[in-house]
């Protein structure tokens, strides 16, 4: 039985499907039925739940993550799981100043205290390029695309499913022992300004510009969009991360690291829901 944390998101229903196609038994677990009922149907177990209450009760982004990083923990060695793949991201082996990475990296020391004959497999994803799906409120209502981060530093960007293929291949073929690191890097680095020209194309607008404004910009516009101040700041501080190289990443470009989708692709899917938007 594999068991899938967050099966109802982009990565792990699609890790969970992949698994049931392959006659693996599946524990999917999620924190609403209604969303999980279509994994139930192609066989999955579900059990529903939210995770631990200390999360709900503080305001602190990192403070938040600890708690939900302590649970499963707990929930790792009391229930006999001998075997871990995480989603982590690029830039996990950064202690301080990454934004939301800084969770991964946190993460990443507590699986390290599972006992030595654990197998855990860090899997160090860039960024999915679902995340540009946040963008198409902004190219419709401003005719641009904008966010913190410098228009032309190369950026390792990925298909969600290709993170969840490597994901599944992992849990299935079992490839690692112990401890081990891997970056999922793409299919090649892509730059905000290039990929705001790709979409831009997509829907018939290839001079679509990037306008790349301030951390300080950003953080009091995802204010203003009713953001926390300390996951404000922590998106602030991820742009400032991926501009400064802070976040990058270490592994070189190989075969076992690149991956197939090209962004193109993505960019397709976009400017169909581009087009869907009411
Ligand atoms: N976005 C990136 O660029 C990026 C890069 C590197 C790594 N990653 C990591 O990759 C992982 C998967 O990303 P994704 O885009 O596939 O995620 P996603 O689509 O946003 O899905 C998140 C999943 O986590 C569950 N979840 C969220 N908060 C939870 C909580 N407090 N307790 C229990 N379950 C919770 C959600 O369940 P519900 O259906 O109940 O909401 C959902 O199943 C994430 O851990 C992310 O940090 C992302």
């Amino acid at each position: 039985m594999i068991t899938v944390m967050g099966a109802t998101g982009r990565t792990g229903s699609r890790i969970c499907q992949t698994l049931l196609e392959a006659g693996v038994a599946v524990c999917a677990l999620g924190r609403n039925a209604e969303r999980l009922a279509s994994l139930a149907a192609a066989g999955a177990r579900i059990a529903v739940g939210e995770s631990h209450d200390a999360a709900f009760l503080t305001e602190d982004y990192r403070e938040q993550q600890a708690a939900q990083g302590e649970a499963i923990l707990t929930a790792i060695r009391d229930s006999g799981v001998r075997r871990v793949v995480f989603l982590s991201s690029v830039g996990a082996e950064v202690p301080s100043g990454t934004g939301p990475i800084i969770s991964m990296h946190d993460h990443e020391q507590r699986l390290r205290q599972l006992p030595p004959e654990m197998d855990v497999l860090m899997l160090r994803s860039g960024a999915l390029f679902e995340n540009l799906y946040g963008a198409l409120e902004i190219v419709r209502a401003y005719d641009c695309y904008s966010d913190a981060v410098a228009p032309d530093v190369p950026v390792p960007m990925v298909a969600t499913r290709d993170v969840a293929d490597a994901a599944s291949r992992a849990l299935l073929e079992h490839d690692w022992q112990g401890v081990v690191i891997r970056e999922v890097l793409g299919q090649r680095d892509i730059s905000y300004a290039q990929a705001t020209r790709l979409l831009g194309a997509a829907i018939g607008r290839p001079d679509l510009p990037y306008v790349p404004v301030s951390p300080q910009e950003l953080e009091g516009a995802l204010r203003d969009a009713g953001c926390s101040a300390s996951v404000a700041a922590c998106y602030a501080e991820l742009g400032e991360a991926i501009s400064s190289g802070r976040v990058r990443a270490q592994e070189a470009r190989s075969p076992a690291n690149t991956t197939a989708t090209p962004f193109e692709d993505f960019a397709q899917d976009w400017a169909k829901a581009y087009r869907a938007l009411p």
